[in-house]
């Protein structure tokens, strides 16, 4: 087997505890690869003025495979502050590396599975009819269109003329805000286009497929966002009577799926959604399986191009504990998204068992996995460290 190249960027906090701990669980399981650190984060702004340099998109756009940690954005005023006092009057803004890599590299699929373990004592956990407690299986994977819709970055406050001439010219603006002074006014659009959302459905369809999921649930709002919803439903309908007469497809309203998922969470499998509802869903799914220290993602491009990531921020607050108490398990988890995305399941498997074992064993649990408040303590009283958790974890493979 020919050993892999792996863009390794930890960005900030606890990215980089989580990333180097993953990467030693990946050499315990056999995963031959070598690892280029790619520069990316707060630190890289502060002294270059850019939190995504040239030579990261680089190394991304030649070896396309990465793990990512996390980053930490601050608001516009902040990030300024911080700003090197001889990049000062050079114009920058801030703005975040993630959304940028998603944006650079068309990263328009985003995966986020949710699947429970047996004995995290995070799992969810309800009262069935005959008043007993339920814990039912979470195994639900989101496919979130990652580059368009509410998230697209299309937005005015007190937009010039011709935007808002442009809103003037459709009876609903004129309707409902026609009477609202120019400048009281702010909007931020939700385009969806044909080729993108085609790319998610067929994403989460190909999935459903692969894995033997019985159906797809489209998870929008057509009924009432009749255009974009309106659009996604009904080339969903076309796909599913065309290539996937076995898969059933669901059409569920946002809103009452919120409600849904801790009703009856175990009828879902793969669900599909745009930009934000995917955002809100997939919270919502990680939820049930024990929260960020669990929730991993992928990131996926039409160019072949992937980044794997969880999808918790930096923990500022933990970032400098003399030893890290954050739960690595949702770093490992995106690692073997990676390994399902290379061909490398049979790793991704013994690691994912090495997990499930540490995890109903029960004898290593991280601070969020014992309910503790993070503090630096929590070891003394019992919680494992990021450390102990990737130790527990090698010693079962
Ligand atoms: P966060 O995800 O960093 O942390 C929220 C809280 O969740 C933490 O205080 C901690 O209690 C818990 N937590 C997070 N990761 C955990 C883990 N692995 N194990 C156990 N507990 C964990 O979100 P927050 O505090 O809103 O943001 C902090 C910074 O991270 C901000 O600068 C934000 O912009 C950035 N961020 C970056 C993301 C990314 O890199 N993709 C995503 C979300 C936030
Ligand atoms: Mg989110």
């Amino acid at each position: 087997m020919s050993k892999r190249t792996i863009v390794a960027m930890p960005g900030d906090g606890i990215g980089k505890v989580v990333l180097d701990e993953t990467i030693k669980v990946l050499n315990a399981a056999g995963f031959e690869a070598d690892y280029i650190e790619g520069d990316i984060g707060w630190e890289f702004w502060k002294s270059e003025g850019n939190p995504l340099p040239q030579r990261t998109i680089d190394l991304l756009a030649e070896h396309k495979i990465a793990l990512f940690g996390a980053i930490t954005s601050k608001p516009k005023d902040e990030a300024f502050d911080e700003l090197s006092p001889e990049l000062k009057d050079k114009g920058l803004v801030y703005s975040s590396p993630i959304v940028g890599l998603r944006q650079h590299f068309g990263l328009d699929i985003c995966a986020r599975p949710t699947k429970s373990y047996t004995g995290n004592p995070l799992n969810f956990i309800r009262r069935g009819a005959d008043g007993g407690i339920e814990e039912p299986i979470v195994d639900a994977v989101i496919f979130r269109q990652n580059t368009e819709g509410l998230y697209g970055g299309v937005e005015w406050s007190n937009p010039n003329e011709q935007v808002y001439d442009t809103f003037m010219s459709h009876p609903k603006f004129k309707q409902n805000f026609g009477d609202v002074p120019k400048e009281e006014i702010s909007i931020s659009t939700r385009i969806f286009s044909k080729n993108a959302t085609e790319r998610i459905l067929r994403a989460s369809f190909e999935h459903a497929k692969e894995y033997g999921y019985p159906s797809v649930t489209l998870c929008e709002k057509p009924n009432v966002i009749r255009e974009t919803s309106g659009m996604m439903y009904k080339m969903a309908l076309k796909m599913q009577a065309a290539d996937y007469p076995n898969i059933d497809l669901w059409n569920t309203n946002i809103d009452a799926q919120m409600m849904w998922l801790t009703k009856n969470p175990e009828n879902y499998g793969v669900i599909v959604a745009g930009n934000m509802f995917g955002d809100i869903i997939s919270d919502g799914f990680a939820g049930l399986i024990g929260g960020l220290g669990f929730a991993c993602s992928a990131q996926m491009s039409s160019e072949g191009i992937a980044v794997f990531e969880p999808t918790h921020g930096s923990a500022p607050k933990y970032a400098d504990y003399n030893t890290s108490i954050v739960n690595p398990i949702a770093m490992v988890e995106s690692a073997c998204m990676m390994l399902d995305y290379i061909d490398e399941k049979e790793i991704s498997t013994k690691i994912r068992k090495a997990v499930a074992d540490v995890i109903s064993d029960g004898n290593v649990r991280t601070y969020d996995m014992m309910k503790m408040t993070g503090r630096p303590d929590v070891i003394e009283k019992g919680a494992a460290s990021t450390i102990d958790m990737a130790d527990a974890i090698i010693a079962k493979l």
